[in-house]
């Protein structure tokens, strides 16, 4: 503990500093001489009277800063009024002289233990406020209250939790929140995009394979399962996950081992389970396409995100979030959020969600104008160009145009997939195949 004596009388000051071995001693005569330490100790024990002031001239400028320091006064025989006023005042404690060292031991004892909790408070507290921003998960609206109310009370267990939403709802953002909460934040967040992984291979992906299990398995490799070992493996898009792995992987759950294709021995894993998904999973359930038992296995704690239509309360923070960021990002200013900016994104129906109104605030940092999603194209197989005579790279050009219809789409995958005229699976696995996020 730092402390900070305060005494105008030289005499007293001497005898005082060799009672305070305690501490880390530094002494003043005057407010004027004591004031630049403030901010620097833990502790001021200050005389009433000071040649140029009195001490609670120093307790009220201690009041004003950011960790104040604890301030004791010691006042002078007989004036118990001074010892009164300055704890009305906000001092910590008084001794009035003259004191025993037993007293001034133990006064001083008190109130560096209430400082020591006041001051580890502070750092929880701040530790808390930290790990809030962490997850930066922006919502005011009672909807999203009571999703990030779920999230924190979930967050630090081990139950497996099932997220749905519409595509851009924040269902990643939601996962990686949980992963963070937990004690598991220092080891992997793995996630599997269920629906992105072609069928024949999404076995050896998920569990790993033995070395020549089948042909081009050269190496033995770990799956998906095995790298999130100790932390938390994403099951990103879940109702894509064909029929024959929902069993596969409900075995895996049920048993908390996973055995490599081609291998026979089983491997103990601990594994946090998020899974989401934007289709019904319930109704999937009814048509036949997803195993009722792994539906109830994955469903312990479902987190619902509402699609952003629902939550209009939210657009303003999440527009200034995102302008924000992007400037930032960007390196340009922050474009102002005017008012009829706001009325036009507040009546927009948002098909994207957040994702949706995330790439309309950067196009606004970018383009410095707002421009809303361009509709969809009709299929009139009327191109706007011709092939150049030189020919033509086709797989740049594919990736272009995947890109571009992306950023379209506000990097909706299902609307993507529409605009294109493909099936989702085969645009995944196109996305897939040029490494397009
Ligand atoms: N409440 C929010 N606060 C801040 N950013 C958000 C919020 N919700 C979503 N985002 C941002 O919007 C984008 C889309 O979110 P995310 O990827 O989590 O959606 P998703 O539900 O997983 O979508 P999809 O189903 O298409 O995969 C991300 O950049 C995410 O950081
Ligand atoms: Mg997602």
């Amino acid at each position: 503990m730092r402390l900070l004596l305060v005494e105008d009388d030289a005499d007293q000051r001497q005898l005082l500093s060799e009672l305070l071995t305690d501490f880390e001693l530094t002494a003043a005569g005057s407010v004027a001489e004591a004031e630049p330490w403030l901010p620097k100790v833990d502790l001021v024990l200050s005389d009433w009277k000071l040649g140029d002031g009195d001490g609670l001239m120093l307790l009220r400028k201690i009041q004003r800063l950011p960790n104040a320091p604890a301030f004791v006064m010691m006042t002078a025989y007989g004036t118990i009024s001074h010892a009164v006023e300055a704890m009305r005042q906000g001092a910590d404690d008084y001794l009035s002289k003259p004191f025993s060292r037993q007293e001034l031991a133990l006064t001083l004892e008190k109130v560096s233990r209430a400082q020591r909790l006041k001051h580890d408070n502070r750092k929880l507290s701040q530790a808390l406020t930290d790990q809030n921003r962490l997850t930066d998960i922006i919502g005011g609206s009672p909807a999203m209250q009571r999703v990030q109310a779920r999230l924190a009370k979930v967050g630090d267990t081990d139950a497996t939790v099932l997220i749905e939403g519409e595509s851009g709802t924040g269902k990643e953002l939601a996962a990686r929140a949980l992963h963070r909460l937990s004690k598991r934040c220092d080891k992997a967040f793995v996630a599997v995009n269920c629906g992105a992984i072609p069928e024949q291979l999404a076995e050896s992906e998920l569990f790993g394979t033995d070395k020549g299990a089948f042909t081009g398995a050269a190496q033995a490799r770990a799956g998906k399962f095995e790298a999130a070992n100790g932390g938390t493996l994403f099951l990103d898009e879940i109702g894509e996950l064909p029929l024959l792995l929902q069993s596969k992987l409900l075995r895996v759950l049920q048993e908390g081992k996973v055995t490599r294709l081609g291998e026979h021995h089983e491997r103990q894993l601990d594994v946090r389970i998020i899974a989401a998904t934007n289709k019904d999973l319930k109704a999937e359930v009814q048509a036949g396409r997803f195993r009722e038992d792994l539906y109830y296995r994955l469903n312990v704690v479902p987190v619902l995100l509402p699609p952003l239509r629902e939550r209009k309360d939210d657009i303003p923070a999440l527009s200034r979030h995102f302008l924000g960021l992007y400037a930032r990002r960007h390196g340009q200013a922050e474009p102002p959020l005017t008012h009829p900016l706001l009325a036009k994104l507040q009546s927009h129906h948002w098909p994207g969600n957040v994702r949706e109104l995330a790439n309309r605030m950067e196009r606004l940092v970018l383009l410095g104008e707002d421009s809303p999603m361009a509709p969809l194209a009709g299929g009139n197989g009327d191109f706007a160009f011709s092939l150049p005579p030189g020919g033509l790279d086709w797989e740049a050009f594919e990736r272009h145009c995947l890109e571009k219809a992306l950023a379209l789409n506000g990097g909706n995958r299902r609307q993507t997939a529409r605009y294109l005229g493909l099936g989702y699976k085969a645009l995944l696995y196109r996305l897939e195949k040029y490494d397009i996020e």
